[in-house]
């Protein structure tokens, strides 16, 4: 089966397509025929040996932690899904080895859960990684509640846009920090206040509304000019810092578990017409990398998804 494999950490030349061999599975596993990934930042930034050390790896290494696809045989006690059924997942393992851009993954069953009838496969792969961040920020580690209002610094990429609609789903109104050409968009997907973060302005203005948990998922000088807009008794997580300068601020840094009972929500969430992805390009498989690339130039609205099978 074709996968994409990194052999080494440093750049975009560490990666190359190869042949290697079909898994089969063993007790409580499950082999997915994929049908799409979504490109994460951090799959990107581990191969540019960003996160060199963060990660143990197995060189070399399948790409990717999302996943959607089709329950294609399964082993021994693993009896949550059938054959033919669609599922979907975010398969961060213990170490970097059996990533998911490739035509079939083998993973424990428990990284996965059925995936969404009201949105095509494809699509659905934009959601575990991103949307199970969004959700743990605002409610493992930020405790947002009704009727708050959270700023979300980055809106409009993937953790940001399911991160706007699961606020208002849990009651918040939403300031929602993007560029000028994002703001419109963003307004459509339910945030209550818009401002762009090449305005002079921006930074007053959302002091003024204090809010009372902020989420960053843009980091650099947004995030330092952000952070400190938070109300005196409020919460900040963060997708890209562990601390912050000012230690006065409740600050946290989280990295996103995979969870399926969180993803069963979403997906709940996602039938219920209350959530939805947006992903604003597809690659096939052949143009993987260049999808990547295109990640790393920092302006995705929503997702890219790349489509492995038919
Ligand atoms: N710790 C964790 O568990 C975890 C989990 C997921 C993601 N992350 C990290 O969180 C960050 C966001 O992830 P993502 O998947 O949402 O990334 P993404 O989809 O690639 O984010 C792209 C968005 O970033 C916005 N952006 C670019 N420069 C900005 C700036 N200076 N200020 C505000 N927004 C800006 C862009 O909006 P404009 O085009 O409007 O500028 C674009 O829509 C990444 O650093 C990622 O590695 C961490």
């Amino acid at each position: 089966m074709k996968a994409l494999v990194a052999t080494d950490y440093g750049s975009f030349d560490n990666l190359k397509f190869a042949e290697i061999e079909k898994p089969v599975p063993g007790e409580g596993e499950i082999l997915v025929k994929t049908r799409a990934v979504s490109v994460n930042p951090v799959d990107w930034k581990i191969v540019t040996g960003q996160r060199q050390g963060s990660f143990p790896a197995v060189f070399p290494y399948v790409v990717g932690w999302d996943l959607s696809g089709i329950v294609e045989d399964r082993g021994h006690a693993a009896r949550r899904f059938n054959v033919g059924d669609k599922v979907y997942g975010y398969i961060r393992r213990p170490q970097l080895k059996d990533g998911t851009y490739s035509e079939y993954v083998l993973v424990p069953e428990c990284y996965l859960c059925k995936a969404p009838d009201k949105i095509s496969l494809k699509d659905a792969s934009a959601i575990p990684l991103a949307g199970l961040t969004a959700y743990q920020a605002l409610t493992v580690f930020g405790h947002l509640h009704r009727g708050e209002t959270i700023m979300i610094l980055g809106a409009s990429g993937g953790v940001g846009t399911l991160a706007v609609q699961i606020s208002k789903i849990m009651g918040a109104k939403i300031i929602a920090i993007a560029s000028a050409s994002n703001l419109d968009f963003l307004k459509n997907i339910g945030a209550d206040y818009c401002f762009d973060y090449n305005d002079a302005t921006w930074v007053e203005k959302v002091t003024e509304i204090s809010p009372d948990l902020v989420l960053d998922c843009a980091g650099g000088e947004t995030r330092d000019k952000g952070v400190p807009a938070v109300s005196k008794e409020g919460r900040v997580v963060s997708l890209t810092a562990r601390e912050f300068p000012d230690k006065t601020i409740n600050f946290t840094g989280m990295l996103v578990e995979p969870h399926s009972l969180n993803l069963e929500l979403l997906t709940s969430w996602i039938e219920q017409g209350k959530l939805k992805p947006f992903v604003s390009k597809y690659f096939k498989f052949d143009h993987a990398i260049e999808a990547l690339k295109l990640n790393q130039e920092g302006k995705t609205r929503g997702k890219i998804v790349v489509t492995i099978g038919d």
